[in-house]
């Protein structure tokens, strides 16, 4: 079926100048753009969005390496959308990533890995509603 996905181009693949890159291979790969912005995130949205790794050790750094810098948050749709964009982007840690992925190609390294995609269909909405009002979602 068709459906969305929510994704962020983070703060190192926009400080590399891989915006139009990125956005390239997801246009080409079929995704259909609903809503995008460039947008910075405070401190209390990073903790908020990342609340489900609050426990984990790397949260302090997740949280001051999101928020430093603009990213390019965007809702994309596409049939089997949140699977194929995370096959699109590929591993969390760009060294394990396969070859021609968005991390293979653009990561830094396992913190920062240039893009964010949905786990669920689920998680996908509650993200898209995070970043995006209803009348910016087309
Ligand atoms: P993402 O899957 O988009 O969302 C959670 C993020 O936490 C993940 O990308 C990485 O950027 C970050 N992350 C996951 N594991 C680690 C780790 N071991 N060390 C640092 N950052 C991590």
């Amino acid at each position: 079926a068709t459906n969305r996905t929510f994704t962020m181009l983070k703060p190192d693949a926009v400080e590399n100048g891989h915006i139009g890159a990125i956005l390239e291979k997801i246009s080409a790969s079929g995704f259909r753009i609903v809503a995008m912005k460039l947008t910075q995130m405070t401190k209390a949205d990073a903790e908020a969005f990342y609340a489900v790794h609050n426990e984990r050790p790397f949260f302090g750094e997740l949280v001051e390496f999101m928020t430093r810098g603009p990213i390019v948050a965007a809702i994309l749709e596409k049939e089997n959308a949140v699977n194929d964009f995370r096959t699109l982007i590929g591993a969390t840690n760009p060294a394990d990533a396969a070859e021609g992925t968005i991390r293979k190609m653009y990561a830094t390294s396992m913190g920062e890995n240039a893009v964010h995609g949905s786990d669920s269909d689920e998680n996908a909405a509650i993200e898209g509603e995070f970043h995006f009002a209803g009348r910016e979602q087309f």
